[in-house]
């Protein structure tokens, strides 16, 4: 190879290696920290943040938010729809475009739909989740549910916020109707954790989830939100005669040890890195490992192995399901590996490993590992080439 191509590519790895690693940084708002400064929608804020649409309208760059103050909000409440039917039609709230209040007021031809939270979810079907922002005489502006028989609920108050064009917060007199929105919802506890698994490769790690009632706890952290890390089926399989030697309990807090109490997607765990706390973490018994990241490869360190983030099988807020590529072994029931300065033990003598490197069956891990190599082989060359 000649060297012009060979700093051609590193160049542009470097490059895509910065560019890529900018970009997984923070939200583009706040907006549980912005309503903070109105105690007016305290409500209508708490309810964004129970429902898990304060976080997903935070990682949206271009967003207007309709806000209800409490007034409006306890007529929504009165009505007591369950948690997950109130995120549906809170979503429909949520604007997936930037209005500020000029542009509402000059909506050209005087009406317009336009697309919301609530449609781009997927929840929504037709022409539903759009709301209809329509210019009536007298400068006002009413809003309503494209799915509302033409009848326009609600009308602008005033501008809560403005940061163009990323977010505007836009106070509005009455909560929007829907029937679609308003439909009751399946609460994410009646997702099939077991089941999903099932579908996706994940199924000896669910079969010992069922033997242990360890599922029981995974179940149980659903609403609040839940992450799980799933060892895939070859990987559990080769495991399995170090797991028949242990005890019933320690069979459980093994499985615990697989799953956070809380939702972290992708995003979140590349920017909280770091110690993380586990469903079998119980007072003294810390039962933690920590979150690596090696370029855009996300790794599970328990100072027992490392397991890599193969891939997703399934992400819905509050819930989220990860393959790995290894069974993560706590320190408080495995030896700890002695050396130091090993950070990705793919290559570690495997005492106490499970096989891994030949179980990879997702292209993605193949892939990542393949690019890490070659972006090691190119910068090593670079590094060479500077070096002359
Ligand atoms: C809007 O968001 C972009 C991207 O997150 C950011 O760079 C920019 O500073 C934001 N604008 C304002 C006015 O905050
Ligand atoms: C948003 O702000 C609230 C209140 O200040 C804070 O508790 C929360 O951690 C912030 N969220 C993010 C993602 O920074
Ligand atoms: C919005 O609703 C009004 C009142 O029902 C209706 O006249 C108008 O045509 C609607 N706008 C659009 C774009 O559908
Ligand atoms: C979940 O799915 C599994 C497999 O299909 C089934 O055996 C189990 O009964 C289901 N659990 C619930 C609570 O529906
Ligand atoms: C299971 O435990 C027995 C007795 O302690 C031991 O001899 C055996 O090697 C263990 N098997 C595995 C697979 O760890």
């Amino acid at each position: 190879m000649s060297p012009l191509p060979t700093a051609t590519l590193s160049l542009s790895l470097l490059l895509l290696l910065l560019f890529s690693s900018s970009t997984t940084t923070t939200n583009a708002h706040n907006i549980t920290r912005i309503l903070a400064k109105f105690p007016q929608f305290s409500t209508f804020n708490r309810y964004l943040t129970a429902t898990h649409l304060a976080s997903q309208i935070n990682r949206r760059q271009t967003i207007t938010v309709l806000a209800l103050d409490n007034t409006a909000m306890s007529s929504l409440l009165s009505r007591h729809f369950s948690l997950y039917t109130l995120k549906n039609v809170l979503s429909l709230h949520v604007l997936v475009d930037y209005f500020g209040s000029k542009k509402l007021h000059r909506i050209s031809k005087g009406t317009t739909l336009t697309s919301t939270m609530f449609q781009a979810t997927g929840a929504a079907e037709g022409t539903s989740g759009y709301v209809n922002i329509t210019n009536l005489k007298g400068g006002k502006v009413a809003f309503g549910a494209e799915d509302n028989d033409g009848k326009l609920d609600a009308t602008y108050v005033k501008s809560v916020k403005e940061i163009p064009y990323n977010i505007s917060i836009i106070q509005i007199s009455h909560p929007l109707d829907s029937a679609e929105a308003e439909a009751p919802t399946a609460a994410p506890t009646d997702l099939n954790l077991t089941e999903i698994m099932f579908k996706q490769g994940c199924r000896a790690f669910a079969d010992l989830l069922k033997a242990t009632d360890a599922d029981e706890t995974f179940n149980q952290n659903l609403e609040a939100g839940l992450t799980v890390f799933c060892p895939t089926d070859q990987v559990v399989k080769d495991f399995l005669p170090k797991y028949k030697n242990l005890t019933a309990a320690k069979k459980k807090s093994l499985l615990l040890y697989h799953g956070l109490p809380v939702y972290m997607n992708m995003q979140m765990l590349k920017t909280n890195t770091g110690i993380m706390n586990t469903l079998a973490t119980d007072g003294a018994d810390k039962f933690d490992f920590t979150v690596d990241k090696n370029d855009e490869v996300v790794m599970l360190d328990t100072s027992v192995v490392t397991a890599k983030i193969m891939g997703i099988v399934k992400d819905e807020e509050p819930l989220i399901v990860y393959k790995i590529n290894k069974v993560l072994l706590p320190k408080e029931m495995f030896k700890p590996v002695e050396s130091a300065n090993a950070p990705d033990s793919a290559e570690a003598p495997a005492d106490s490993e499970p096989a891994d490197d030949q179980t990879l069956d997702d292209n993605n891990g193949v892939q990542g590992l393949r690019s890490k190599r070659l972006v090691m082989a190119v910068l090593s060359s670079c590094i060479g080439m500077l070096l002359m």
